[in-house]
C-alpha cells in the first residue's frame, strides 16, 4: 500500500503535519477492555501528554503506537506508516522508553548505551552527549546492575534518545527520579521540543504535564475523557479559585455571607473561600479589613484531573487480578 492509501485524505493536507493518527483503536485483555475506540491525532513537533489513573490504558495505547502491541480494532498511522506488523523502517525514527525497561545488566552504563547506539548506527559523540544530558557521566563505568533505580531510569531515557529520533515515547520517565533529576530531564525535553521533535509522554505528575505538554489527553477506563491544552482544560472546567485567609479573620458563616463566595471551610490551618468571581471577593475582603495575609490559589490541571477521574473505578479487584502479561 502507498502512503496516500494508508493516510486518509484530509483538507489542508493535515497528514503532512501529523506525527500520529489513531482512529477507533480498541484493545481487550481477556475480559478487560483496556482501550475502547480511542481516536486522536498528534502533530509533528507537539509535546503530547497521556494522563489517567493506574490501569486507564496509557501504556497499552503507547505500546500500540510504538508497534509493540497489536490493536484488536482501529487504525494507527505513525510518521506516515503502520507500526504493526513490526515496521523495521520506522524503528530508527522512534525513541522508546518503556515502563519496564530491559538492560544489558552486566555492561557498564557507557557500554550499554554504546551498544544501543551501535544498533542504530549512532556515533560515539552521541553516546557521550546523551550520557551528559541525563547526568550519568559520573556513573559511566558502573555496571547497570549496580546503578540505583533512578540512575537506571536515566539510562533508559538515554537509550531512547541516543540516536536522535524524530518521535520520542516516554512512559512515566520521571517515576523514579529525584526532584533535581526530574527538573534536569524537563530541560532536556524542552530542548528536544525546540529542535522540532515530537514527544509522547505519560506521567502521573500533573505539574509536569502542565509545565511541559502542549496538549494532554486524559484517559479514563480506556476512553478519552478530555483532550485539550492544560490551560484549555482548566479554563473549560470552570473550577473555582480558592482564597486562603488567616482563620481569625472571620467565621465560616461570615465568609459564606461575602457576595460571590460559593463555599467556605477551615482547611489546613486556613479559612478557605471558594469562588468563581475572585476579583469581586477580593474587593469585598479588602473593604472588610484589607488583603494582608490573603493568598490566592487558582485551579490547576490537578483539580480538573481529579474531577474527571474521581468516579473512575479502574483498578477494582476483579480486573486488577487479571494482569498476567501477554504480548
Ligand atoms: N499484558 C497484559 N495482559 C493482561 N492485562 C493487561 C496487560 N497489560 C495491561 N493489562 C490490563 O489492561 C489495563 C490497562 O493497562 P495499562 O498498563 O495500559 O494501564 P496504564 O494506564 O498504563 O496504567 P499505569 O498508570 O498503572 O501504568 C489494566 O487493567 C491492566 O491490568
Ligand atoms: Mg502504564
Amino acid at each position: 500500500m502507498t502512503e496516500t492509501e494508508t493516510v486518509p485524505a484530509d483538507p489542508g493536507n493535515r497528514a503532512a503535519d501529523t506525527a500520529i493518527h489513531v482512529e477507533g483503536v480498541s484493545k481487550r485483555y481477556g475480559s478487560r477492555q483496556a482501550l475502547d475506540a480511542v481516536s486522536l491525532r498528534i502533530d509533528r513537533g507537539e509535546f503530547f501528554g497521556l494522563l489517567g489513573p493506574d490501569g486507564a490504558g496509557k501504556t497499552t495505547l503507547v505500546e500500540i503506537m510504538e508497534g509493540l502491541r497489536q490493536a484488536d480494532a482501529g487504525t494507527v498511522d505513525v510518521l506516515g506508516g503502520a507500526p504493526w506488523p513490526r515496521n523495521v523502517a520506522l524503528l530508527p525514527r522512534l525513541g522508546v522508553q518503556t515502563q519496564s525497561s530491559a538492560f544489558f545488566v552486566r555492561q557498564t552504563a557507557h557500554e550499554h548505551l554504546a551498544t544501543v547506539a551501535a544498533l542504530y548506527r549512532a556515533d560515539t559523540a552521541a553516546v557521550e552527549r546523551t550520557l551528559a544530558a541525563v547526568g550519568l557521566v559520573g556513573r559511566r563505568d558502573t555496571r547497570v546492575e549496580n546503578l540505583s533505580g533512578g540512575q537506571r531510569q536515566r539510562l533508559a531515557i538515554a537509550s531512547a534518545l541516543v540516536h536522535d529520533p524524530e518521535l520520542i515515547f516516554l512512559d512515566e520517565p520521571t517515576a523514579a527520579l529525584d526532584p533535581q533529576a526530574r527538573r534536569d530531564l524537563w530541560e532536556v525535553l524542552r530542548g528536544l521540543k525546540e529542535a522540532g521533535r515530537t514527544i509522547v509522554y505519560t506521567t502521573h505528575h500533573l505539574d509536569e504535564a502542565e509545565a511541559l505538554c502542549d496538549r494532554v489527553a486524559i484517559l479514563v477506563e480506556g476512553r478519552i475523557a478530555a483532550l485539550d491544552s492544560p490551560r484549555g482544560l482548566v479554563g473549560a472546567a470552570g473550577a473555582p479559585t480558592s482564597l486562603l485567609l488567616p482563620p481569625e479573620r472571620m467565621t465560616v458563616a461570615e465568609a459564606e455571607a461575602v457576595p460571590g463566595v460559593d463555599r467556605a471551610e477551615v482547611r489546613g490551618g486556613s479559612l478557605v473561600l471558594e469562588t468563581k468571581v475572585s476579583g469581586k471577593v477580593m474587593s469585598a475582603l479588602d473593604a472588610l479589613g484589607g488583603l494582608d495575609g490573603v493568598q490566592t490559589r487558582t485551579a490547576t490541571l490537578e483539580d480538573v484531573y481529579l474531577q474527571l477521574t474521581s468516579d473512575a473505578t479502574t483498578g477494582d479487584i476483579p480486573h486488577a487480578q487479571n494482569t498476567e502479561h501477554q504480548a
